[in-house]
């Protein structure tokens, strides 16, 4: 069964009151937009568009970074659900079998819901989602008669007996993609808003002999944002739901109300979370790795056996292999750790490779940025650091070679050299309490004369 998926991310979304187009704030570390794209791409769809309008372009960089095969169409003016999917229409035009119409402020749409309606679709041409609402606001209410949606009555349109209805819509269509177009194509605007409702497709439906029907699934799965504290809300429930997902999955979380996923963070089973971890996008620790408390992590591989933290920062490329130890208060960013590389505190290594089993003393610094430019610091296998070197980049460090503590290592150091920059010790007898005197004595003499 070929589908096609259409998400609509034009609005402007007034009630967020925000210069950010509503479905690029973030959700779970990520532009509510990809929240609606995950799902429709869980459907390995021969056609994704996303319409935009309010914010096009940076609407579509989000889509394309998401995945770049996504095809986008501009919507303006906005003129409501129903023509936005009107402007689709050129490239589904020849679109064979099915299409659903996804809204991008609807985030947690299931894959199993979407393919419940697909298959719905075998006794309705038009198959709307449906749910019950406990608190229904300004959902747009389903009016059925039996299995039968005789229409959809948006909010503002309804009288106080529709108002009344709590079976409400959750956006989601599905039509065979043909019959979706040429219902759309004769929408009209004569309603409260004055727009083209998507909705009103159900009653056009019914006039050309077509039915439609409902399939139903969880309030939870069709939490519309509109404002910003239905934004923490969703929030509070993607956490909920991911905390709740990675203990099922045999991650350990030590204090579960604590950690906060990203929408694409991969834990593996027997990994150990501590309490007060943030993942930020594109995070992926291995089975049995463990992340002790209080790191916040983005874009980093960690992978079996490695051991971060407590108080660990790793930002974006960082890649630690197997048994890698990063301690406390180590940032590490856009750095490959091989196999055994101990990091344990107080370090900031970036732009960097380093060697298996090396070992990295404590505040040691790769001096990577000259103020204009960003240089590598490549450091071997089994190389030891000592404290407090600063390794101005670019620099090498060959295979089994060592740095003295508190060196400022500006020269490539060869394999198994040791290198020490910093100033030769000097030892002067006696001289410390000879100059205490001298200082007090310097003292009372100021004493004196005030
Ligand atoms: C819509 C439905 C309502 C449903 C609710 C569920 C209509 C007319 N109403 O109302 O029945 O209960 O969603 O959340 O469909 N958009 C565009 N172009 C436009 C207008 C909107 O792309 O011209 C996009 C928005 O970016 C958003 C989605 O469509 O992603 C929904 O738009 P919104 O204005 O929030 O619709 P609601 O009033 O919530
Ligand atoms: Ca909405």
């Amino acid at each position: 069964m070929q589908v096609s998926v259409i998400v609509l991310a034009a609005g402007q979304g007034t009630r967020m009151n925000s210069d950010l187009p509503k479905v690029l704030h973030p959700l779970a570390g990520a532009p509510l937009l990809h929240h609606a794209l995950t799902a429709a791409r869980a459907l390995g769809p021969a056609r994704l568009v996303v319409v935009t309008g309010h914010g096009a372009e940076a609407v579509a960089a989000a889509a394309r970074a998401f995945d770049d095969s996504i095809e986008t169409v501009l919507q303006d003016p906005q003129r409501g659900t129903g023509h936005a999917v009107a402007q689709a229409a050129p490239l589904l035009a020849d679109a064979p079998g099915e299409a659903i119409v996804l809204y991008a402020d609807t985030p947690f749409i299931g894959e199993a819901t979407l393919r419940a309606m697909i298959e719905a679709r075998q006794r309705h041409a038009v198959v709307v989602l449906g749910f019950h609402a406990a608190d229904p606001g300004r959902y747009g209410r389903l009016l059925t008669r039996g299995d039968d949606l005789l229409a959809i009555r948006e909010w503002k349109d309804a009288n106080e007996a529709e108002r009344a209805i709590t079976l409400c819509n959750s956006g989601v269509i599905c039509a065979e993609a043909t019959t979706l177009l040429a219902l759309v194509g004769a929408l009209a605007d004569d309603n409260a808003a004055g727009e083209y409702y998507l909705t009103d497709i159900v009653e056009i439906a019914r006039a050309r002999g077509l039915g439609a029907g409902v399939v139903l699934c969880d309030a939870a799965e069709t939490l519309g944002i509109n404002t910003r504290q239905q934004l923490a809300a969703a929030e509070a429930a993607f956490q909920t739901r991911a905390r709740a997902l990675a203990l099922e999955t045999g991650v350990t979380l030590t204090a579960p109300d604590t950690v906060f996923f990203a929408l694409d963070t991969h834990v593996g089973r027997d990994a150990v979370i501590g309490p007060n971890v943030i993942f930020g996008p594109g995070v992926t620790v291995e089975s049995g790795a463990e992340i002790r408390g209080f790191c916040h992590l983005e874009g980093c591989h960690i992978s079996r056996g490695a051991t971060v933290g407590p108080f660990a920062r790793l930002r974006p490329g960082a890649e630690l292999a197997e048994d890698v130890h990063i301690g406390n208060f180590v940032e590490i960013k856009n750095a490959i750790l091989d196999q055994g590389v101990k990091v344990g505190h107080l370090s900031y290594i970036g732009d960097a490779w380093v060697g298996e089993h090396s070992n990295i003393g404590a505040g040691t610094v790769t001096c990577n940025y000259d103020g204009v430019t960003k240089h590598r610091t490549t450091i071997g296998k089994r190389a030891f650091i000592g404290s407090d070197t600063m390794l101005v980049a670019p620099v090498t460090v060959g295979d089994d070679a060592m740095t003295a503590s508190g060196s400022t290592i500006t020269e490539d150091v060869p394999a198994e050299a040791l290198a020490i920059g910093r100033a030769r010790q000097v030892n002067r007898p006696g001289l410390a309490t000879r100059m205490l005197e001298k200082f007090k004595a310097a003292r009372a003499e100021k004493a004196k004369r005030q």
